[in-house]
């Protein structure tokens, strides 16, 4: 049986064979701690770090490489932000699409840190109304957190015309399903600050993440220690990277995003988009000829990543992945998606959905292959 992996939103595979031969050489060639000797070996690891900020700098479109923290994912990133940022009495913004790992550690920071968090409900759509964000503005609103992409429908934030509505308050966006899968630039962007993580699209291994912090925004760090600089002093240096780089970083895994990323960087992100839109658009259009199908989210693919949720009538979320996993070998992810707000705004809590979930180097046959399991299991329901 050939295997059909379309859980790209969770992580993407496969990685290039650069990613694999750059983790392999790190791990074989240079297993030193960066910036912390003076002896080539780790000069080797300092210098493989630093190509990998300066390549996702590059891919973001960032002017200054040391306002790129490194952290482990997307969710230590955005913990740090929020974390770092929120005081007692600040009030945030966010909506009622996002994920755990934002919706986590801002039920925390409400309890315990009086901040006052509010979600802007989104309609049943999925899709945020930036008129609803300026209206609840106040002078104590001290940052919006919003995902660029639902990781639960892949709808496309209206990001412009929400920075818009916000005026002078910072955004914090969420790029877990967007850093390598759409162009970004943050020179000119909306976000002010940007958390990205590496083993998704940017095609890195897990294990690497991190963030963009806009010049004139200083996050307290979560973390103090080691980082190589200023060891003549117990304070935590306060200079970026380093004020949000503590202890030594993952090489190996940073050498592996490195070359993720400089795969993107010569394949071009228009060209991965591309190619990711016309699978979901092909996807969205067999659908709609199978029977018993519920797909949520934007109905045209310009409006999306290449995530698409659905429900087969007949079939609960759980069984439908398990069989098509077990008899078509099609890994997809059924149930909540660490987001259970999201479902309940897309009316599918507490069964959630089925996602497909598309990436560079799935193939138009397994879209076809995947509508033709769909179809024969809408039969065997009936
Ligand atoms: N956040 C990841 C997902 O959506 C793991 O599956």
């Amino acid at each position: 049986m050939d295997l059909i992996y379309c859980d790209q939103a969770a992580t993407s595979f496969p990685k290039p064979p650069q990613v694999v031969e750059a983790v392999c050489r790190a791990l074989t060639e240079t297993s030193a701690s960066g910036g912390r000797s003076a002896h080539r070996m780790s000069l080797t690891a300092a210098r493989l770090i630093f190509e990998a900020r300066e390549a996702v700098a590059d891919l973001l479109g960032a002017e200054d490489s040391s306002r790129i923290a490194f952290t482990y994912n997307v969710t230590q990133a955005l913990n740090m932000v929020l974390l770092g940022l929120l005081k007692p009495g600040d009030h945030v913004l966010t909506s009622s699409m996002e994920h755990n790992s934002v919706m986590r550690p801002l039920g925390w920071l409400a309890q315990e840190r009086k901040v006052a968090v509010e979600v802007v409900p989104s309609p049943a759509t999925g899709l945020l109304d930036p008129a609803e964000f300026k209206k609840r503005l106040t002078d104590k609103t001290r940052l919006a957190v919003i995902n660029h992409a639902s990781n639960v429908t892949g709808a496309i934030s209206p990001l412009n015309e929400l920075k818009t509505a916000m005026g002078q308050t910072p955004l914090l966006v969420d790029a877990a399903q967007t850093a390598g899968a759409l162009p970004l630039n943050v020179k000119n962007g909306p976000a002010d600050i940007l958390a990205f993580t590496g083993h998704k699209s940017m095609l890195g291994p897990t294990g690497t993440g991190g963030v963009w912090i806009s010049p004139d925004i200083n996050v307290e760090p979560l973390f103090r220690g080691g980082t190589g600089s200023r060891s003549e002093i117990e304070e935590h240096p306060d200079f970026m990277p380093d004020r949000l780089e503590a202890g030594t970083q993952n090489t190996h895994g940073l050498a592996g995003l490195a070359a993720g990323v400089k795969f993107i960087l010569a394949t071009k992100v228009e060209k991965i988009r591309d190619h990711e839109l016309l699978l979901t658009r092909r996807f969205l259009n067999g659908l709609t000829n199978i029977k018993g199908v519920t797909v949520y989210g934007p109905s045209d693919a310009d409006s999306r990543v290449a995530v698409v949720s659905i429900n087969l009538l007949g079939w609960s979320p759980s069984d439908l992945a398990h069989v098509l996993d077990r008899e078509f070998g099609i890994m997809t992810r059924a149930g909540l998606h660490c987001a259970p707000r999201a479902h309940r705004t897309i009316k599918t809590f507490p069964q959630g959905t089925v996602r497909f979930s598309f990436g560079f180097f799935n193939t138009d046959a397994e879209i076809d292959a995947i509508l033709s399991a769909l179809d024969e299991l809408s039969r065997r329901a009936e």
